[in-house]
């Protein structure tokens, strides 16, 4: 059963059919991986919880790395240039990179990281991402694996905040107006 919070207005994507679509995408990872370095990628914060129940689902040999990064400019619009807060600890090159992250809205952000991970001397580099949204269409960026489809609407939980609220919410959700609204 899911727990609602208050400030949540409603459910796009309840627990069950999160970790069934999971378990999907791990199962495609796995048979694409086979035989090759694979190493997972988790773009900080917001994928952290995606990550740690994609991995789980994935059965071939794996390593993880961690790196947070945060986008210049004002916080609502994404200008696609980011400046790394947190590098990698491993070496990249020649390894399959999988980048996992939680939202893509105009893929800018990502355009940005795998261009500067790609500069590594990566042998591969493709990218999972959680949910995205319909203004990607604005870059020409290829993501290779996609949980849902959401709209443009802005949504917390799993991973994702609001003001680093939310992130605990076992499903994926919209916010009360309201709770912007006090804070603007
Ligand atoms: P771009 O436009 O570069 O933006 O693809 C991706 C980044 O923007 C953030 N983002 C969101 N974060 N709820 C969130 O919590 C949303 O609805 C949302 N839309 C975009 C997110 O940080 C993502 O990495
Ligand atoms: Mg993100």
């Amino acid at each position: 059963m899911t727990i609602m919070n208050k400030d949540v207005k409603k459910v796009l994507i309840d627990q069950e059919t999160l970790q069934s679509r999971i378990k999907e995408l791990g199962k495609e990872i796995s048979k694409d991986y086979i035989a090759k370095d694979l190493l997972l990628i988790c773009v900080l914060k917001g994928a952290v919880l995606f990550m740690a129940d994609l991995a789980q689902n994935i059965e071939v040999p794996l390593e993880m790395d961690f790196m947070a990064i945060s986008s210049y400019g004002n916080s609502t619009e994404s200008s696609g240039v980011v400046r790394i807060v947190k590098d990698l600890e491993t070496s990249i090159e020649g390894r399959d990179l999988l980048i996992v992250e939680d939202i893509v809205d105009s893929g800018l952000t990502l355009s940005y990281l795998s261009e500067l991970l790609k500069g590594r001397g990566v042998r591969s580099l493709k990218i999972c991402t959680l949910l995205e949204k319909p203004a990607r269409k604005a870059t020409d960026i290829t993501i290779d694996y996609v949980g849902f489809q959401v709209p443009d609407e802005f949504v917390v939980g799993y991973g994702l905040d609001y003001a680093e609220k939310y992130r605990n919410l076992p499903y994926i959700g919209v916010l009360k107006e309201e709770v912007y609204q006090q804070n603007n």
